[in-house]
């Protein structure tokens, strides 16, 4: 099998492609980059090492440089300094240099922590990503955020670094656990809602075919991701204008994550919830029509993504997670809302209307 879709990140910074298809091992090991480098370090995690030994064992099958390996512990917990020094002592003594390629295997996890590694080993070394999840093949994989967490604050250890380039492999999506596949497709529902009304209509009639892990639903609605991504990307690399509008559900989402405690619901399912928050308050703010947040609650839900904010998550609580949020500077609540289906912008929110909003979804 074969790339099908080769998509361009255009940046200032740099140029890299984002390569859709099936079974692409052989395409990665014949690569440029992977022919060029030192040393080839491998970094995924103790539950894709067991998965998919023949898919790695495939891929270093005719590579001659040394390849070093590093299995991090699974789960968000070890975005962690731990997981980011033991990647760092693989390399200094297996002594990498400048030339050797870091390969993120996995979720948006390990593609974060790798891609950080790569950031700050020897002040920059390249690095491609292989994305498991579909969170990380719509979402993480593009764009070049890397980080680790910090007790006190998710991600607030980091650095932009970009990928040489990603190779999303629709194979590696079909182990994935449900609840992780719906996760990845709140990601898709919001690019649909902020960029794309075809994709969201298509979201609306074909959910069922996503759910079932259809390879031809996977590949469009990821395709159609990396495009919207890619495109807003090429626009502001470092977030400080349009990227922004990649946080739909984002402020409402993020602040749900936090009072319920990390692990209580995965990202993607507070986003979820997050977007059919930010679409009501786009209504209240006379932007959008009641049908169609009935319309984006419906397609939420069909995804088995919660649409209701549990009892839970107290109100006030969610508003002091949101007012600390590292995007709401000076106390204003910056929101991502819709001026149509497919069509976002920013907006400052009194803090009133955001309470109604939560109170009333309960
Ligand atoms: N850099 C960015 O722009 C960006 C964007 C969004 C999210 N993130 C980060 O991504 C992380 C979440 O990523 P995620 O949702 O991919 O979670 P994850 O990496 O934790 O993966 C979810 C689970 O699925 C397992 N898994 C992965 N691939 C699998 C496969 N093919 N088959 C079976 N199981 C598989 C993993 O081992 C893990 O247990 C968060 O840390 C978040 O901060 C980063
Ligand atoms: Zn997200």
């Amino acid at each position: 099998m074969s790339v099908l879709y080769e998509i361009p990140v255009e940046l200032h910074s740099s140029r890299y492609r984002v390569m859709l298809g099936s079974e692409l091992s052989t395409s990665i090991q014949s690569s440029e980059l992977f022919q060029a480098a030192s040393q080839i370090i491998l970094v995924t995690n103790s539950t894709l090492e067991v998965l998919y030994s023949p898919f790695i064992e495939l891929l270093f099958k005719e590579v001659t440089q040394a390849v070093v390996r590093v299995t991090l512990a699974d789960g968000e917990h070890y975005k962690t300094w731990a997981s980011l020094d033991k990647i760092h002592s693989a390399m200094l003594a297996a002594k990498c240099d400048r030339n050797c390629l870091v390969l993120a295997f996995g979720g948006g996890v390990v593609g974060d922590i790798a891609g950080f590694a790569a950031a700050t080993y020897m002040r920059g070394v390249k690095f491609v990503q292989i994305p498991t999840t579909l969170l990380a093949q719509v979402d993480s994989s593009v764009g070049g955020k890397t980080a680790i967490n910090h007790p006190l604050g998710k991600n607030m250890i980091g650095a932009f670094h970009q990928p040489s380039a990603v190779y999303a492999d629709m194979a590696l999506l079909q182990t994935l656990p449900k609840r992780e596949l719906s996760a990845g497709i709140a990601e898709v529902i919001k690019h649909g809602l902020l960029a794309d009304r075809a994709l969201f209509d298509w979201l609306h009639l074909n959910m069922s075919a996503l759910l079932a892990f259809n390879p031809t639903a996977l590949l469009h609605v990821v395709k159609r991701s990396v495009e919207i991504k890619a495109k807003i990307v090429g626009e502001d690399e470092t977030e400080t204008g349009v990227r922004a509008l990649l946080n739909l559900g984002h402020t409402f989402g993020h602040a749900l994550e936090a009072v319920l405690g990390y692990g209580s619901w995965l990202h993607g399912e507070a986003v979820g919830c997050g977007l059919v928050l930010a679409g009501k308050l786009s209504q209240r703010l006379g932007m959008i029509h009641p049908t169609q947040v009935q319309k984006i609650e419906e397609v939420v839900a069909s995804a088995h993504l919660p649409v209701r904010v549990p009892a839970e998550a107290p109100t006030q609580a969610l508003l002091e997670a949101m007012l600390h949020d590292k995007k709401n500077q000076q106390g204003q609540l910056r929101f991502v809302v819709l001026e149509a289906l497919g069509k976002a912008t920013v907006q400052t929110v009194p803090l009133a209307l955001a309470k109604e909003v939560i109170d009333k979804s309960r």
